[in-house]
């Protein structure tokens, strides 16, 4: 059976960072109040002229560093982003562009926060159907331009930055002792539009808009959907909770990874966080909670990893994977 195994990974920050006294200095909040109600300490931020392309290109060449491969030999390119530079084309096209490349596809995958899920998703069906052999998957994001800087309830949330991994086809054994992607797991309710949204786009206001949220609506849905899609991909492939050895969630606020591993009776040792130093960096959260932890060792060849993520739409998705 093909499977889509990982072969490289990368990430990328940008330089700036901004601290919650910094945000103290622009909006009526407090370090203390951000720690406490979503355990985020600072969060990094494109400059000036800093493109969510230009993110997306370093964690790309990273991640074809890693793998040790030409980016000649990539047929697909998928980036996962709800910030593109441009309305079109897709910042895909503009990473295939940058790293040189004269052939294969390349198109942005959009479903905010689940998007690097959404975006594996698509890149294992495309392998195991036979259409790529090796894909680039890239979650990147400049959630900093999309905020409203005087809406205290949201601006504190988010970051920036970029996470890739390069995906390649092979012969597996068709069960769960395979290496790569097992299972992925979507899902979306588009009836939740109001909860997370933002208020302009090319085609009602010609505009970019705002991100809008009700954080409380949202933080409401979040541990159940979280907690559903993990059971549905860690069942679809025969295996338990304690089967797993990471978890890798997206990074929305701590108390919503307290609250999912309390629920699934995961050991918070086994949930990596990054929300701390990154906020929330929307679609390239997961790979870049993945790539801190496979580079500071934590994770291994062979270890059981399940991916997760929910959104704007809403959407919310799982995805099981052995490294
Ligand atoms: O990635 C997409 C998914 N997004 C998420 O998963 C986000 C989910 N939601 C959350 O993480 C939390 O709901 C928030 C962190 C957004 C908010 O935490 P909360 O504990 O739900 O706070 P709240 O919205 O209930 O607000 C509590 C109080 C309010 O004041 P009153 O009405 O009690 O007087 C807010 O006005 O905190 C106030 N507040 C703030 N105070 C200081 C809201 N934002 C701030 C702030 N600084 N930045």
């Amino acid at each position: 059976m093909i499977r889509a195994r990982v072969i490289g990974s990368g990430a990328f920050l940008p330089e700036t960072v901004l601290t919650n006294d910094d945000l103290a200095k622009k909006v009526d909040t407090s370090d203390a109040w951000i720690r406490e109600r979503t355990g985020i300490r600072q969060r990094h931020i494109v400059k000036k002229g800093e493109k969510t392309s230009d993110l997306a290109l370093a964690a790309s060449r990273a991640a074809l560093s890693d793998a040790g491969i030409d980016a000649g030999e990539i047929d697909l390119v998928i980036v996962a982003t709800t910030t593109p530079d441009e309305t079109f084309p897709s910042v895909a096209t503009m990473v295939q562009a940058r790293l040189g490349m004269s052939r294969g596809a390349a198109f942005d995958v959009q479903a905010v926060c689940s998007g690097f899920i959404y975006g594996l998703s698509v890149a294992d069906n495309m392998i195991r159907g036979g259409q790529a052999q090796t894909v680039l998957l890239v979650g990147a994001e400049s959630m900093s331009r999309l905020m409203d800087w005087t809406d205290r309830s949201t601006c504190v949330l988010f970051g920036d930055g970029a996470g890739a991994i390069v995906l390649q086809a092979y012969d597996g054994q068709g069960d769960n002792s395979d290496q790569g992607v097992l299972n992925t797991r979507l899902f979306s309710d588009g009836r939740l539009h109001d909860f997370l949204y933002t208020d302009g786009g090319p085609s009602s206001t010609q505009t970019t808009g705002h991100l809008r949220m009700a954080g409380r609506e949202v933080f409401k849905h979040a541990v159940n959907n979280i907690s559903a899609a993990i059971v549905a991909s860690v069942e679809a492939s025969g295996l338990t909770i304690g089967d797993i050895d990471w978890f890798v969630p997206h990074q929305a606020n701590q108390r919503i990874l307290d609250g999912t591993a309390r629920k699934l009776g995961i050991d918070p040792e086994k949930v990596i966080s990054t929300v701390a130093e990154h906020g929330n960096t929307s679609a390239a959260s997961v790979p870049l909670a993945l790539v801190q932890a496979v580079r500071d060792g934590r994770i291994r060849r062979g270890d059981l990893i399940v991916m997760e993520a929910m959104g704007g739409g809403f959407t919310w998705a799982a995805g099981l994977l052995r490294w």
